[in-house]
Protein backbone atom coordinates (compact mmCIF):
# COMPACT_ATOMS: atom_id res chain seq x y z
CA UNK A 1 0.00 0.00 0.00
CA UNK A 2 1.45 3.05 -0.92
CA UNK A 3 1.78 5.99 1.22
CA UNK A 4 0.09 9.51 -0.03
CA UNK A 5 -0.05 12.86 1.66
CA UNK A 6 -2.38 15.19 -0.08
CA UNK A 7 -2.04 18.75 0.87
CA UNK A 8 -5.23 21.25 -0.02
CA UNK A 9 -7.27 18.26 0.00
CA UNK A 10 -10.22 20.29 0.75
CA UNK A 11 -10.44 22.42 -2.43
CA UNK A 12 -11.85 21.69 -5.70
CA UNK A 13 -9.23 19.65 -7.11
CA UNK A 14 -7.79 17.52 -3.82
CA UNK A 15 -11.35 16.52 -2.87
CA UNK A 16 -11.85 15.12 -6.46
CA UNK A 17 -8.23 13.51 -6.69
CA UNK A 18 -8.96 11.41 -3.29
CA UNK A 19 -11.97 10.06 -4.82
CA UNK A 20 -10.07 8.84 -7.66
CA UNK A 21 -6.69 7.65 -5.94
CA UNK A 22 -9.22 5.82 -3.66
CA UNK A 23 -10.51 4.00 -6.59
CA UNK A 24 -7.87 3.38 -8.88
CA UNK A 25 -4.45 2.85 -6.53
CA UNK A 26 -4.07 0.79 -3.44
CA UNK A 27 -3.22 3.46 -0.89
CA UNK A 28 -3.49 4.89 2.25
CA UNK A 29 -3.68 8.40 2.35
CA UNK A 30 -3.73 11.19 5.02
CA UNK A 31 -5.22 14.35 4.01
CA UNK A 32 -3.93 17.53 5.21
CA UNK A 33 -5.37 21.30 4.83
CA UNK A 34 -5.98 24.51 6.82
CA UNK A 35 -10.31 23.96 6.85
CA UNK A 36 -11.89 21.13 8.45
CA UNK A 37 -12.95 18.51 5.81
CA UNK A 38 -16.75 18.48 4.91
CA UNK A 39 -16.76 14.94 5.28
CA UNK A 40 -15.56 12.24 6.68
CA UNK A 41 -13.95 9.35 4.06
CA UNK A 42 -13.82 5.71 4.64
CA UNK A 43 -9.91 5.19 4.59
CA UNK A 44 -8.57 8.82 4.55
CA UNK A 45 -6.95 10.74 7.55
CA UNK A 46 -7.16 14.42 8.10
CA UNK A 47 -4.66 16.68 9.68
CA UNK A 48 -4.27 20.19 10.02
CA UNK A 49 -1.64 21.43 8.25
CA UNK A 50 -0.23 25.16 7.34
CA UNK A 51 1.88 24.54 4.51
CA UNK A 52 3.49 28.02 5.27
CA UNK A 53 5.03 26.35 8.79
CA UNK A 54 7.97 24.59 8.08
CA UNK A 55 8.03 23.22 11.45
CA UNK A 56 4.78 21.38 11.05
CA UNK A 57 5.26 20.14 7.53
CA UNK A 58 8.24 18.94 8.78
CA UNK A 59 6.93 16.95 11.76
CA UNK A 60 3.57 15.80 9.92
CA UNK A 61 6.25 13.79 7.04
CA UNK A 62 8.47 12.62 9.86
CA UNK A 63 5.28 10.96 11.49
CA UNK A 64 3.18 9.55 8.42
CA UNK A 65 6.32 8.67 5.92
CA UNK A 66 4.57 9.80 2.28
CA UNK A 67 6.08 7.85 -0.22
CA UNK A 68 3.97 10.17 -2.74
CA UNK A 69 2.99 13.88 -2.51
CA UNK A 70 0.13 15.76 -4.09
CA UNK A 71 1.03 19.46 -3.21
CA UNK A 72 -2.27 21.00 -4.04
CA UNK A 73 -2.34 24.00 -1.81
CA UNK A 74 -2.61 27.11 -3.34
CA UNK A 75 -4.07 30.92 -3.57
CA UNK A 76 -5.78 30.72 -6.99
CA UNK A 77 -5.63 34.04 -9.34
CA UNK A 78 -8.89 36.29 -8.23
CA UNK A 79 -7.69 35.72 -4.32
CA UNK A 80 -4.52 36.32 -5.60
CA UNK A 81 -4.63 39.46 -6.90
CA UNK A 82 -6.41 41.16 -3.54
CA UNK A 83 -3.71 39.56 -1.37
CA UNK A 84 -0.26 39.04 -3.00
CA UNK A 85 1.81 38.86 0.08
CA UNK A 86 -0.13 35.99 1.55
CA UNK A 87 -0.55 33.97 -1.68
CA UNK A 88 3.54 34.46 -2.15
CA UNK A 89 4.05 32.97 0.97
CA UNK A 90 1.60 30.06 0.51
CA UNK A 91 2.41 29.53 -3.26
CA UNK A 92 5.93 30.05 -2.57
CA UNK A 93 7.47 29.58 0.69
CA UNK A 94 4.66 26.66 0.90
CA UNK A 95 5.53 25.24 -1.94
CA UNK A 96 9.64 25.28 -0.94
CA UNK A 97 8.52 23.72 2.41
CA UNK A 98 7.35 20.69 0.37
CA UNK A 99 9.81 19.79 -1.60
CA UNK A 100 12.25 20.12 1.06
CA UNK A 101 10.39 18.05 3.17
CA UNK A 102 9.89 15.39 0.16
CA UNK A 103 14.04 15.52 -0.11
CA UNK A 104 14.13 15.28 3.65
CA UNK A 105 11.93 12.49 4.46
CA UNK A 106 12.75 10.30 1.05
CA UNK A 107 9.41 11.35 -1.07
CA UNK A 108 8.87 9.16 -4.43
CA UNK A 109 7.19 10.68 -6.65
CA UNK A 110 5.71 14.30 -6.00
CA UNK A 111 2.52 16.06 -7.94
CA UNK A 112 2.95 19.78 -7.66
CA UNK A 113 -0.03 21.46 -10.66
CA UNK A 114 1.06 24.45 -12.45
CA UNK A 115 -1.67 26.41 -14.55
CA UNK A 116 -1.98 28.30 -17.45
CA UNK A 117 -1.58 32.03 -15.06
CA UNK A 118 2.06 30.91 -15.62
CA UNK A 119 1.89 32.80 -19.11
CA UNK A 120 1.95 36.28 -19.58
CA UNK A 121 0.22 38.82 -22.14
CA UNK A 122 3.54 38.63 -24.14
CA UNK A 123 2.76 34.92 -25.54
CA UNK A 124 0.56 34.09 -28.19
CA UNK A 125 -2.99 33.61 -27.91
CA UNK A 126 -3.00 30.70 -29.50
CA UNK A 127 -1.56 27.00 -29.04
CA UNK A 128 0.61 28.67 -26.65
CA UNK A 129 4.32 26.48 -26.42
CA UNK A 130 5.06 24.51 -23.65
CA UNK A 131 8.43 25.31 -23.12
CA UNK A 132 8.56 29.27 -24.08
CA UNK A 133 10.06 31.29 -20.97
CA UNK A 134 6.90 32.90 -19.40
CA UNK A 135 6.67 36.72 -18.13
CA UNK A 136 3.44 36.35 -16.32
CA UNK A 137 1.87 39.57 -14.97
CA UNK A 138 -0.29 38.32 -11.86
CA UNK A 139 0.74 37.28 -8.60
CA UNK A 140 -0.48 34.07 -8.48
CA UNK A 141 0.88 33.39 -12.47
CA UNK A 142 4.17 34.90 -10.57
CA UNK A 143 4.54 32.24 -7.69
CA UNK A 144 3.46 29.82 -9.91
CA UNK A 145 6.16 30.08 -12.73
CA UNK A 146 8.63 30.37 -9.72
CA UNK A 147 7.10 27.11 -8.47
CA UNK A 148 8.03 25.90 -12.03
CA UNK A 149 11.56 26.53 -11.43
CA UNK A 150 12.01 25.49 -8.19
CA UNK A 151 10.67 21.61 -9.00
CA UNK A 152 13.29 22.00 -11.45
CA UNK A 153 15.67 23.31 -9.20
CA UNK A 154 14.55 19.95 -6.72
CA UNK A 155 14.82 17.51 -9.47
CA UNK A 156 18.35 18.66 -11.02
CA UNK A 157 19.66 19.08 -7.68
CA UNK A 158 17.95 16.27 -5.67
CA UNK A 159 17.04 14.33 -8.11
CA UNK A 160 13.40 14.34 -6.68
CA UNK A 161 11.04 12.97 -9.18
CA UNK A 162 8.51 15.87 -9.13
CA UNK A 163 5.97 16.07 -11.83
CA UNK A 164 3.46 18.52 -12.88
CA UNK A 165 0.62 19.64 -15.44
CA UNK A 166 -0.65 23.14 -16.25
CA UNK A 167 -3.95 22.81 -15.21
CA UNK A 168 -6.92 24.90 -17.57
CA UNK A 169 -9.71 26.49 -15.94
CA UNK A 170 -11.23 23.08 -14.13
CA UNK A 171 -15.11 22.29 -14.67
CA UNK A 172 -16.55 20.42 -11.45
CA UNK A 173 -19.87 19.91 -9.63
CA UNK A 174 -17.94 18.01 -6.10
CA UNK A 175 -16.56 21.26 -4.36
CA UNK A 176 -17.18 24.60 -6.28
CA UNK A 177 -14.42 26.80 -7.15
CA UNK A 178 -14.75 30.21 -5.10
CA UNK A 179 -11.27 31.91 -6.40
CA UNK A 180 -10.29 31.54 -9.90
CA UNK A 181 -10.86 33.48 -13.14
CA UNK A 182 -12.43 30.78 -14.69
CA UNK A 183 -14.81 30.37 -12.44
CA UNK A 184 -17.75 31.37 -14.15
CA UNK A 185 -18.18 28.43 -16.40
CA UNK A 186 -19.46 26.25 -13.00
CA UNK A 187 -21.02 29.15 -11.92
CA UNK A 188 -22.95 30.11 -15.16
CA UNK A 189 -23.90 26.10 -15.86
CA UNK A 190 -25.33 26.70 -11.69
CA UNK A 191 -27.88 28.90 -12.63
CA UNK A 192 -29.39 28.17 -15.78
CA UNK A 193 -30.07 25.01 -13.68
CA UNK A 194 -31.28 26.72 -11.20
CA UNK A 195 -33.61 28.29 -13.49
CA UNK A 196 -31.80 32.25 -12.63
CA UNK A 197 -30.02 34.90 -14.41
CA UNK A 198 -26.51 35.25 -14.67
CA UNK A 199 -24.16 38.20 -14.27
CA UNK A 200 -20.72 37.44 -15.88
CA UNK A 201 -17.42 39.22 -15.11
CA UNK A 202 -15.73 38.61 -18.16
CA UNK A 203 -16.68 39.71 -21.42
CA UNK A 204 -19.23 36.72 -23.28
CA UNK A 205 -15.80 36.00 -26.08
CA UNK A 206 -12.92 36.22 -23.95
CA UNK A 207 -11.79 32.40 -24.72
CA UNK A 208 -9.86 30.41 -22.29
CA UNK A 209 -8.39 26.76 -21.96
CA UNK A 210 -10.80 24.49 -20.09
CA UNK A 211 -11.62 20.81 -19.48
CA UNK A 212 -13.79 19.10 -17.00
CA UNK A 213 -12.74 17.35 -14.19
CA UNK A 214 -12.89 13.50 -14.83
CA UNK A 215 -10.55 13.95 -17.97
CA UNK A 216 -7.97 16.08 -15.63
CA UNK A 217 -8.37 13.61 -13.14
CA UNK A 218 -7.67 10.71 -15.50
CA UNK A 219 -5.28 12.26 -17.16
CA UNK A 220 -3.04 13.37 -14.08
CA UNK A 221 -3.09 10.26 -12.79
CA UNK A 222 -2.17 8.28 -16.10
CA UNK A 223 0.78 10.89 -16.52
CA UNK A 224 1.63 10.00 -12.73
CA UNK A 225 1.82 6.63 -12.64
CA UNK A 226 4.51 6.01 -15.88
CA UNK A 227 7.05 4.99 -14.98
CA UNK A 228 8.92 7.41 -16.79
CA UNK A 229 8.18 10.94 -18.21
CA UNK A 230 10.61 12.72 -20.74
CA UNK A 231 9.38 16.39 -18.75
CA UNK A 232 8.73 17.47 -15.69
CA UNK A 233 6.05 19.66 -16.76
CA UNK A 234 3.26 18.90 -19.47
CA UNK A 235 0.15 21.44 -20.75
CA UNK A 236 -3.64 20.16 -20.29
CA UNK A 237 -6.91 21.18 -22.05
CA UNK A 238 -9.79 19.61 -23.74
CA UNK A 239 -10.99 23.18 -25.67
CA UNK A 240 -11.27 26.70 -25.70
CA UNK A 241 -14.01 28.58 -24.70
CA UNK A 242 -15.68 31.84 -24.35
CA UNK A 243 -18.24 32.52 -21.65
CA UNK A 244 -20.84 33.70 -24.67
CA UNK A 245 -20.10 30.32 -26.33
CA UNK A 246 -21.24 28.27 -22.62
CA UNK A 247 -23.81 30.44 -22.73
CA UNK A 248 -25.06 29.12 -26.24
CA UNK A 249 -24.73 25.44 -25.43
CA UNK A 250 -26.92 25.45 -22.16
CA UNK A 251 -29.49 27.57 -23.91
CA UNK A 252 -29.91 24.39 -26.40
CA UNK A 253 -31.40 23.02 -23.48
CA UNK A 254 -32.49 26.11 -21.75
CA UNK A 255 -34.00 28.56 -24.11
CA UNK A 256 -34.74 31.03 -22.26
CA UNK A 257 -31.74 31.50 -19.79
CA UNK A 258 -30.34 34.88 -19.74
CA UNK A 259 -26.60 36.29 -19.08
CA UNK A 260 -25.30 39.75 -18.69
CA UNK A 261 -21.92 40.67 -19.63
CA UNK A 262 -20.33 42.63 -16.34
CA UNK A 263 -16.43 42.66 -16.73
CA UNK A 264 -14.49 43.38 -13.06
CA UNK A 265 -11.38 42.99 -12.46
CA UNK A 266 -11.03 39.46 -13.30
CA UNK A 267 -11.03 40.75 -17.13
CA UNK A 268 -7.64 41.71 -16.76
CA UNK A 269 -6.38 38.40 -15.43
CA UNK A 270 -8.04 36.32 -18.44
CA UNK A 271 -6.67 38.86 -21.05
CA UNK A 272 -3.34 38.08 -20.11
CA UNK A 273 -3.43 34.34 -20.24
CA UNK A 274 -3.74 32.51 -23.56
CA UNK A 275 -6.66 31.32 -25.28
CA UNK A 276 -5.30 28.06 -25.89
CA UNK A 277 -2.46 25.73 -25.28
CA UNK A 278 -0.13 23.26 -26.77
CA UNK A 279 -0.83 19.92 -25.72
CA UNK A 280 1.29 18.11 -27.80
CA UNK A 281 4.01 16.69 -25.85
CA UNK A 282 0.90 15.23 -23.06
CA UNK A 283 -0.65 13.32 -26.67
CA UNK A 284 2.82 12.29 -27.79
CA UNK A 285 4.72 11.06 -24.73
CA UNK A 286 2.23 9.27 -22.66
CA UNK A 287 -1.06 9.98 -24.59
CA UNK A 288 -3.34 12.83 -23.08
CA UNK A 289 -6.43 12.12 -24.31
CA UNK A 290 -9.82 13.79 -23.07
CA UNK A 291 -13.64 12.45 -23.09
CA UNK A 292 -15.51 15.19 -22.65
CA UNK A 293 -15.89 18.16 -25.21
CA UNK A 294 -17.91 21.52 -24.23
CA UNK A 295 -20.83 20.01 -24.97
CA UNK A 296 -20.37 16.79 -23.21
CA UNK A 297 -19.50 18.58 -20.18
CA UNK A 298 -21.88 21.09 -20.01
CA UNK A 299 -25.03 18.32 -20.48
CA UNK A 300 -23.26 16.14 -17.39
CA UNK A 301 -22.41 19.20 -15.35
CA UNK A 302 -26.82 20.11 -16.28
CA UNK A 303 -27.77 16.66 -16.07
CA UNK A 304 -26.21 16.42 -12.31
CA UNK A 305 -27.76 19.64 -11.12
CA UNK A 306 -31.30 18.83 -12.02
CA UNK A 307 -30.54 15.62 -10.07
CA UNK A 308 -29.42 17.06 -7.09
CA UNK A 309 -30.91 20.08 -6.57
N1 LIG B 1 -9.14 24.60 -10.09
C1 LIG B 1 -8.59 25.05 -11.20
O1 LIG B 1 -9.29 25.42 -12.17
C2 LIG B 1 -7.10 25.08 -11.33
C3 LIG B 1 -6.56 25.54 -12.54
C4 LIG B 1 -5.17 25.61 -12.67
C5 LIG B 1 -4.36 25.17 -11.64
N2 LIG B 1 -4.91 24.72 -10.47
C6 LIG B 1 -3.98 24.32 -9.40
O2 LIG B 1 -4.43 23.13 -8.77
C7 LIG B 1 -4.11 23.18 -7.38
C8 LIG B 1 -5.36 22.95 -6.57
O3 LIG B 1 -6.28 23.99 -6.87
P1 LIG B 1 -7.80 23.95 -6.37
O4 LIG B 1 -8.64 24.35 -7.51
O5 LIG B 1 -8.10 22.69 -5.66
O6 LIG B 1 -7.77 25.16 -5.34
P2 LIG B 1 -8.80 25.46 -4.15
O7 LIG B 1 -8.71 26.91 -3.86
O8 LIG B 1 -10.12 24.86 -4.44
O9 LIG B 1 -8.13 24.62 -2.96
C9 LIG B 1 -6.92 24.99 -2.36
C10 LIG B 1 -6.89 24.41 -0.97
O10 LIG B 1 -5.66 24.87 -0.35
C11 LIG B 1 -5.96 25.16 1.00
N3 LIG B 1 -4.97 26.11 1.52
C12 LIG B 1 -4.91 27.44 1.35
N4 LIG B 1 -3.87 27.95 2.04
C13 LIG B 1 -3.26 26.89 2.65
C14 LIG B 1 -2.14 26.77 3.50
N5 LIG B 1 -1.44 27.85 3.90
N6 LIG B 1 -1.78 25.55 3.93
C15 LIG B 1 -2.49 24.44 3.56
N7 LIG B 1 -3.59 24.50 2.78
C16 LIG B 1 -3.96 25.72 2.33
C17 LIG B 1 -7.37 25.76 0.99
O11 LIG B 1 -7.99 25.65 2.27
C18 LIG B 1 -8.06 24.90 -0.08
O12 LIG B 1 -8.74 23.78 0.48
C19 LIG B 1 -3.45 24.54 -7.14
O13 LIG B 1 -2.06 24.39 -7.18
C20 LIG B 1 -3.90 25.37 -8.32
O14 LIG B 1 -2.97 26.38 -8.62
C21 LIG B 1 -6.26 24.66 -10.29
Amino acid sequence: MVRILITGSNGQVGSEIIEYLRKTTDCTILATDITQPREQVEGVQFEYMDVKERVLVESVFRKFKPEHVYHLAAILSATGEKDPVITHNVNTTGTMNILSACVTHGVQKAFIPSTIGVYGPEIQKENAPLENYSTPTTMYGITKATSEMLFKYYHARFDLDVRSVRYPGLISYKVEPTAGTTDFSVDMIKHAALGKKYICYLKSDTRLPMMYMPDAMINTIKMMYQEKVEKRIYNFMAYSISPGEIESIIKERIPDFHVEYVPDYRQAIADSWPASINIEDSVNDWGFDCTYDAKKTVDDMLDHYASSI
